[in-house]
């Protein structure tokens, strides 16, 4: 089994099909990404090529033997925050069903916050469904804080869910070799 974590800067053929399978089955596993059902597949093709057009977002892929079956993002703060510029955000980071366990969120969660210390960022901030057991206790273990639940964080199914707040301090290696 070959575990390959990276950063993405343009999409193949191969990698665009995998990541929108991957996404499609996540969403069917009811992670959301904010969907409730998945997207016709243009509609989820054209996501990630914005991703990689979006100034503020990093995108880093977890490959497991050869397919691509997770990502996360990294997303800095806008030229305008300036008062809040030492602070990052993580959002989508998820792994399709079939490759979990084998330690592709946790590679993708530590790459993301390496970029984010070497590009001098102080504090990392991500929410999760109280939903999402796996992950909440995946960020707990890797040192985020919880300092606030929102009672209401999203809708889904008819029902209200809370969303649980993280952040994490990180040491900066800007001025690092
Ligand atoms: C949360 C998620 C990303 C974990 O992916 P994964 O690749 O299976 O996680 P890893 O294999 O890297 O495991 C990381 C740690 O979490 C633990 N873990 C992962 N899934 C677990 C589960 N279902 N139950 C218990 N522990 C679990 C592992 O034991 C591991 O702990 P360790 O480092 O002490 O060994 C994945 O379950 C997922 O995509 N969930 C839905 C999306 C989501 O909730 N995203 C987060 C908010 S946007």
């Amino acid at each position: 089994m070959s575990i390959e974590i990276r950063k993405i800067t343009e999409w193949n053929r191969g990698d665009l099909a995998d990541i929108c399978e991957a996404t499609e089955d996540a969403i069917n596993d009811n992670i959301g990404f904010n969907w409730l059902s998945p997207p016709m597949r243009e509609v989820m093709e054209s996501y990630w090529r914005g991703v990689l057009l979006v100034p503020e977002r990093e995108l880093f892929g977890g490959w497991l033997d050869g397919n691509l079956a997770g990502a996360i993002q990294l997303i800095r703060p806008g030229a305008s925050k300036e008062t809040s510029s030492f602070c990052a955000q993580i959002e989508a980071h998820f792994v399709a069903p079939w490759a979990r366990g084998h330690g592709i969120a946790k590679s993708l969660l530590q790459m993301a916050e390496r970029e984010a210390a070497n590009e001098g960022f102080t504090v990392l901030k991500l929410s999760v469904r109280e939903t999402q057991d796996a992950a909440l206790r995946l960020y707990q273990e890797n040192g985020y804080v919880r300092w606030g639940i929102l009672p209401y964080h999203e809708f889904v199914s008819g029902k209200t869910i809370a969303g649980h707040f993280f952040y994490k301090r990180l040491q900066a290696l800007s001025n690092v070799e």
